[in-house]
């Protein structure tokens, strides 16, 4: 069975290239593109793009470990954020951050092994006055705690 999460193809790529490659220091918004398009940024995006741009594929492939933001495979099925910036820190967030890795068994950063839940930091959600705050497949969740990290963890099968 092919796993949904893993589809992408040369040519909707192409297609995205083409239609970036005209800005201005066009990689960033084509990768960004690529993630949004298909979750990730596929390994072998990397030399199409690159190729594409005139660029080594060191080059890209650097900007994308660079950035937080882009993941080099697909995402589990659900995605937990949990802020680590100023405000949240000072709240507490990195316990939160502990108890997710322990619960997950899992870095922050990574995907649990059954691809259930994919755990990554995000760099403020602009609910500082909610600190600590996180994001949950996109829905924005204020002043987290033990206990609501736990029940959400449960909510998503972890
Ligand atoms: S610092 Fe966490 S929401 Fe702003």
């Amino acid at each position: 069975m092919v796993d949904s999460r893993e589809s992408w193809n040369e040519a909707q790529l192409c297609e995205i290239i083409a239609e970036h490659r005209g800005l201005e220091g066009p990689l960033l918004p084509i990768l960004h593109a690529v993630q949004d398009a298909f979750g990730y940024v596929p390994q072998p995006a990397v030399p199409i793009i690159a190729r594409e741009l005139n660029l080594s594929r060191a080059e890209v492939h650097g900007v994308v470990t660079f950035y937080h933001d882009f993941r080099d495979r697909p995402a589990g099925r659900h995605i937990l954020k949990i802020c680590r910036a100023e405000s949240c820190q000072a709240m507490g967030c990195e316990a939160l951050v502990k108890r997710a890795e322990s619960r997950l068994g899992v870095e922050c950063g990574r995907t649990t092994a059954n691809d259930q839940v994919t755990f990554e930091a995000v760099y403020c959600l602009g609910l500082c006055a909610m600190s600590p705050s996180a994001m949950i497949d996109g829905e924005p969740v204020a002043r987290l705690n033990a206990s609501k990290l736990d029940a959400l963890l449960s909510e998503m099968g972890a």
